[in-house]
């Protein structure tokens, strides 16, 4: 019997949903073709996404490359810190993810939050064996594995580069100038819809783990001491929440609470918990099945380098739980990274005006050059710039003997008195503040496949069995297929008119004339298309004339007065 993964993976490339790209050459693995459904489906969500989560709140989209160079993942912590445990076969030099070879053949789940040593243990102990060969693996070394694709940038050996492992960098490394659109004022917020790149060690699933895949993402930039979110806005929806202490209990021990009761009851952040609410009303909206649908908290070994906290949206596909969002607090990891490394830590940081200016004591320290000048020559300026730091930091050196600086593998003394020290009094009208960054981040081809699998049903209609897709006519390909019951006697010119006339009115409208009726109901209750209005005889037998509006999932038929035909199919929809 077909599990409900091959079964969509059949539809998928059956209706031109998604399929492996590149057959014709064997494909390669990890890489896939959305179809014209798959497209038009995919393209749905993005916008929904983007109608909630930028629009709706008010933040603002921009579009940045996907290929970055070298410094920018130096600074962001990805070339060293973005890695998967890899274990290649000595038998037959196949390699596969470590920690997936665990969970696949034994009881542990999120064996991610292991270090590969403990992974090594794990494999020896159940004396785990190669996928592909049967190879006993025990004794085999487990490796860290960069997920970053590597290219150069330029003729030549040129600049290196990485094509972007998540979008979120975009718009960080932007930071100095998104800043100046938001006119210095926190909090905004800052989206980006676009491909991302992973080179998975082993890709499965479909769309679920992929190299090539679509990130839909959020980065809120907030003063962490003033900023809150709006929580009235979202503080009874409920969630099903599986926090880290609950994941250590034996069972699956959810807690459901509504998001205020999780932001009283200390469960989670409330700026997490704001967006988890705001992400639960838009999964019910698009279609993903709140049945088979939770919120984890990730284990503190399990978190990604940049994030302090992060809670998972999960769906529910054939028993395996898939991570279809991640809301991950960043803090100021980010942008003190780039801050550093970019030599403008000003630029990553928002100056924050006093309501009233505030008047503070500043130690001015003065070095006397007309001395250090003809003592030291060209040294004389570096030598002074490290005094005056040292007397920055303990100003009590100035005051007894000789204050002692290092530099080029030298000792030099010199003399308090050419340094003078005085307390001064300023008004400061503010002070830099380094943003923290709150980020609701999708994975757009993932909830693609959620929103298949939980839309997809089997029944039985006129004796036959039916496979559709309930899906919502937010997100469906189609809203109407106008079908003419014969291409003949008018009928096929009287339903192109329909069409147009809907296409016109703003639905998405497919024509299609080909077959028999009954085959091409099945076609479209197979995409997902709510509605079909077919043209028969009766249509003009009828004065105003009628059409048929059959809805999918029931099957029903009414008939409706052609000139009324939109508000019907509003209503329906
Ligand atoms: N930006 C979060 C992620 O790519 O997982």
């Amino acid at each position: 019997m077909e599990n409900l993964t091959q079964k969509i993976a059949e539809l998928g490339k059956r209706r031109g949903f998604f399929f492996q790209s590149s057959e014709a050459y064997g494909g390669v693995s990890g890489f896939q073709t959305y179809g014209p459904e798959g497209a038009e489906l995919k393209r749905n969500i993005e916008d929904s996404w983007r109608n909630t989560f930028s629009r709706g709140l008010g933040h603002r989209e921009i579009q940045a490359p996907t290929i970055m160079h070298e410094p920018v993942f130096q600074a962001s912590g990805h070339l060293d810190g973005f890695d998967d445990m890899i274990i290649e076969c000595p038998e037959c030099e196949t390699s596969s993810r470590a920690d997936h070879l665990v969970e696949d053949n034994t009881d542990i789940n999120e064996a991610e939050a292991f270090s590969p040593e403990q992974i090594e243990g794990l494999i020896k102990e159940h004396d785990l064996v190669c996928p592909d060969c049967g190879n006993s693996l025990s004794d085999v070394e487990v490796e860290d594995f960069n997920l970053m694709f590597e290219t150069n940038i330029g003729p030549g050996s040129g600049q290196k580069g990485y094509l972007r492992p998540e979008t979120a960098q975009g718009i960080f490394v932007e930071f100095p100038r998104l800043k100046q659109y938001a006119r210095n004022q926190l909090p905004f917020g800052i989206t980006q819809i676009g491909k991302a790149y992973r080179n998975e060690i082993s890709p499965r699933k479909g769309l679920v783990r992929v190299r090539e895949f679509t990130q839909a993402e959020l980065e809120h930039f907030i003063d962490p001491d003033e900023d809150k979110p709006d929580i009235s806005r979202v503080e009874n929806v409920e969630l099903l929440l599986y926090p880290v202490n609950k994941q250590e209990e034996n069972g699956e021990n959810y807690v459901e609470a509504s998001v205020k009761e999780a932001v009283n009851e200390g469960i989670v952040n409330e700026w997490v918990a704001y967006y988890l609410g705001i992400a639960k009303e838009w999964y019910v909206e698009i279609g993903v099945d709140m049945e088979r649908f939770r919120f984890r908290q990730h284990q503190p070994d399990e978190r990604a380098h940049y994030a302090s906290d992060c809670w998972d949206a999960e769906a529910l596909i054939d028993g395996d739980w898939i991570e279809i969002a991640g809301f991950a607090y960043r803090g100021c990891y980010d942008l003190t990274k780039h801050g550093k490394h970019s030599d403008s830590e000003r630029e990553f940081s928002v100056f924050k005006e006093y309501d009233e200016p505030e008047t503070v004591e500043k130690t001015k320290i003065e070095v006397d050059m007309s001395v250090l000048g003809p003592e030291f020559g060209d040294k004389a300026s570096e030598i002074a710039e490290k005094i005056e730091r040292k007397v920055e930091l303990a100003p009590e050196v100035a005051e007894e003997g000789p204050i002692f600086v290092h530099l080029d593998g030298e000792e030099y003394a010199i003399d308090s008195d050419t340094v003078s020290v005085k307390k001064e009094k300023e008004k400061k009208t503010g002070e830099e503040v380094v943003p923290h960054v709150v980020e609701p981040s999708f994975g757009v081809g993932r909830t693609v496949y959620a929103i298949l699998a939980h839309s997809y049903y089997e029944d039985i209609v006129d004796g036959e069995e039916r496979r559709l897709l309930r899906l919502e006519s937010e997100v469906a390909p189609t809203e109407v297929a106008v079908f003419p019951l014969m291409n003949k006697e008018g009928l096929g010119e009287k339903a192109r008119e329909i069409a147009e006339r809907l296409r016109d009115y703003g639905f998405s409208v497919k024509y299609d004339d080909s077959g028999n009726i009954g085959k091409r109901y099945r076609r479209q209750d197979e995409v997902g298309t709510p509605l079909c209005v077919t043209v028969d005889y009766e249509t003009f037998e009828q004065e105003p004339e009628t059409v048929t509006v059959r809805e999918r999932d029931s099957t029903e038929q009414e008939r409706v007065r052609v000139e009324e035909l939109e508000e019907a199919l509003i209503a329906r929809l």
